[in-house]
């Protein structure tokens, strides 16, 4: 009997119209396009608008991909959220989306694991599927970083932008190798004071602020993603070679290019959207997928490889056949 497989049917993406370029940071915190580019690979980032809310960019992301698979809203089973800046403690995100969208079965809940939170969610999406309690997810990465950064602090100021991107997967009995093969999480909570927020939504007496230890944060990221890659590669008998696509978490090009050099894969395998978009968390790698699938780069049958570490401290890697 063939097992039940998650495809990827739809993807869509969403990012606020005002573009901030590195210069424009320069004018207000002490930086530079050349520091910015030269650490980062970072070259602009979109910033929300008063209009754009969590809840709003989700659920454009989310209407995209359903459009893509062309489904309609009675289609949808479950409704992933991942996100660690929601607009409000609850309802959750995926509901407030639910009801955006016009879906009025199933089920949704959002997903708080930082920037792996889209590895996170996909896996939940994929459980669900494979044990027959949803036929189908809508998956969505939803962040506004720019509401919980320190103006002051150009140490992570210059780093995030907002956005959000979507998969929509569906199941399916006869996957001839197709979908989701794999996926693979880890945190180890130790690290939780290397990457945090220091207060909670609705917190009256101080807004809650990003802090970062930049450097030790750097050093877990080539290490465990570099271990991350081999264990979702040996749990499916795959070699290197055998990657048609890296398309990462985009925190820093330099992390981006230590995987992709792991893998002997050449930039041109690499998707990267970190020099336009900068590190938008959990929405970063479904904008990514998004794009190159738009774009024509990734093709049905090709091998995806996702990958993405954050505050926690959280990691994990994603193995898909499109
Ligand atoms: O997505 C979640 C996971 N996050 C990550 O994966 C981020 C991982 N970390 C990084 O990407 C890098 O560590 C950063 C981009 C955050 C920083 O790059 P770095 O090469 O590790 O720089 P650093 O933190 O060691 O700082 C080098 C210097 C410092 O000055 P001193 O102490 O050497 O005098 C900083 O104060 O650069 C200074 N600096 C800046 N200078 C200009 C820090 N931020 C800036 C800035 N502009 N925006």
């Amino acid at each position: 009997m063939k097992a039940r497989h998650s495809l990827l049917k739809g993807f869509g993406g969403y990012l606020p119209d005002r573009i901030v370029t590195n210069d424009e940071l320069a004018t207000r915190l002490e930086t530079s396009d050349e520091w910015i580019r030269a650490r980062t690979g970072i070259a602009q980032r979109h910033v929300a608008g008063p209009e754009d809310t969590a809840v709003s960019m989700a659920a454009r992301a989310g209407q995209q991909a359903l459009d893509y698979a062309r489904v309609s809203p009675d289609d949808v089973d479950a409704i992933i959220v991942a996100t660690s800046t929601p607009d409000q403690a609850f309802p959750s995100t995926a509901v407030r989306v639910q009801a955006e969208l016009g879906i009025t079965t199933g089920f949704g809940f959002d997903v708080a694991a930082a920037c792996s939170g889209f590895i996170y969610a996909l896996s939940t999406a994929d459980a669900l599927i494979r044990s027959g309690q949803a036929r189908s997810a809508l998956v969505i990465g939803s962040e506004v970083y720019s509401r919980i950064l320190d103006p002051d602090d150009r140490s992570t100021f210059v780093l995030f932008g907002d956005g959000a991107g979507a998969v929509f997967m569906q199941a399916t009995d006869d996957a001839d190798g197709q979908g989701i093969l794999s996926t693979h999480l880890h945190s180890d909570g130790r690290y939780g004071d290397l990457l945090y927020v220091d207060g909670a939504i609705g917190q009256s007496d101080k807004s809650a602020h990003l802090k970062m230890q930049g450097r030790d944060v750097f050093r877990h990221a080539v290490a465990k993603l570099s271990s991350s890659v081999d264990e979702v590669l040996a749990a499916n008998g795959l070699q290197y070679e055998d990657v048609s696509w890296l398309v990462p978490h985009q925190a820093n090009l330099r992390i981006i290019d230590g995987v992709a050099r792991k893998l002997r894969l050449p930039p041109e395998r690499v998707v990267i959207t970190v020099d336009r978009h900068a590190n938008t968390s959990a929405a970063s790698i479904p904008l990514a997928l998004n794009e190159a699938v738009r774009d024509g780069r990734i093709r049905t049958g090709d091998l995806v490889l996702m990958e993405a570490l954050g505050g926690g401290l959280t990691w994990g890697a994603a193995l898909a056949r499109m």
